[in-house]
């Protein structure tokens, strides 16, 4: 499989989930290759050829997070990877992890959120000096083909309700045309409610009474946002995974991104790159192994060994990786 270290905690976190996954038996030889600040220090590149192709050869590859420059510098390495590769669906479970206080318990929503277009199409200009326009790209393609996939991800995995998310009262056209095309799809799936909420109202919502959700559908920009939000309900970024499908490659990897203010300070919380490992041993149909792996993890976190700064604890990266090794 293809393994991209990546920046800031990115290679203290995957180190500790390589290990694991090692010690858990999981039988995976890596080929590492290197993408963003890193990648451009090595070859000049913040995503080169070789990486890509390697994930086109693997089709599944574990990532850590990559730093992108604000307001300066090359464009995002996440976004150009999930353009180039296709990987069209954004999967982001937010559920509460044993050992891990949070705001609330028994919390089990999913977010799936577009992942090639709106606003993050990466077009933007300066039209005269002091003004810039940035285009958000909407197309019928895109919404209906993440709208299926959310609907039938509720399906599989008995799922109730789908919850549409948008701002179409302001976006008449391009929030309208998503709403639509969901819209449409959702007729297709009358075993799952369906309903719609405009984007602010739903941050409140989530915040006051989360529960009422079930899997959300919404587009980039306000998936990568919501995602977020949801994080902070269920013990922070430190936890949450995420994966990124397409067609034919997945590239699995936490929501949260390099943290540069805790980088090289060995602190950093593995939890939400491992759980993404997860996911891809799920995606591998290796259940055994992911099994193995959740219940070391949850063992360990509930013990309180594994458990670093940021969820309350005192745990290295290190003691961290050693506590779950030991549960194995
Ligand atoms: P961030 O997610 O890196 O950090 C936000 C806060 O959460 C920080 O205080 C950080 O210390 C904490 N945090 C995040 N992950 C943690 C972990 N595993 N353990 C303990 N604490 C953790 O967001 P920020 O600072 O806005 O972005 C930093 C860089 O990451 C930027 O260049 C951004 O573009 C990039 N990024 C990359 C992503 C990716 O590669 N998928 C996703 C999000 C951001």
């Amino acid at each position: 499989m293809t393994l991209i270290p990546g920046d800031g905690i990115g290679p203290e976190i995957t180190a500790a989930a390589v290990t694991i996954l090692e010690a858990a038996g999981a039988g995976i030889s890596w080929e590492r290759h290197d993408a963003g600040e890193e990648s451009i220090k090595a070859s000049g590149m913040p995503l080169p050829p070789a990486t890509l192709t390697s994930i086109q050869r693997t089709r599944v590859c574990l990532k850590g997070p990559v730093t992108t420059p604000v307001g300066k510098g090359f464009k995002s390495v996440n976004v150009a990877l999930r353009q180039t590769l296709d990987l069209f669906a954004n999967l982001r479970p937010v559920k509460n992890v044993p050992g891990v206080a949070a705001r609330y318990g028994n919390l089990n929503l999913v977010v799936v959120r577009e992942n090639t277009e709106s606003l993050y199409s990466g077009i933007e200009h300066v039209v005269v000096p002091g003004v810039v326009e940035s285009i958000k790209i909407i197309t019928e393609k895109a919404s209906t083909r993440i709208a299926r996939f959310a609907f039938d991800y509720a399906r599989v995995h008995g799922r109730r309700k789908v919850t549409i998310v948008h701002k179409a009262n302001i976006m008449k056209l391009s929030d309208g045309l998503f709403l639509d095309s969901c819209r449409n799809v959702a007729a297709r799936y009358p075993d799952i409610e369906v309903n719609d909420v405009i984007v602010d109202a739903a941050c409140m919502k989530l915040v006051m009474n989360p529960a009422q959700f079930d899997v959300l559908l919404l587009d980039n920009l306000y998936g990568d946002i919501i995602s977020d939000l949801a994080s902070g309900l269920v013990g922070g970024l430190g936890v949450t995974p995420g994966a990124n499908l397409g067609e034919t490659c997945a590239v699995f990897e936490s929501v949260h991104g390099s943290a540069p203010d805790i980088a090289g300070k060995g602190i950093a919380n593995p939890t939400a790159l491992l759980l993404s490992a997860v996911m891809m041993l799920r995606h591998l149909k290796d259940e055994a192994c992911a099994v193995r792996v959740e219940k070391a993890l949850f063992a360990a976190l509930e013990e309180g060994t594994a458990r670093t700064r940021d969820i309350g604890g005192t745990a290295t990266t290190d003691t961290f990786t050693r506590s779950v090794v030991s549960k194995l």
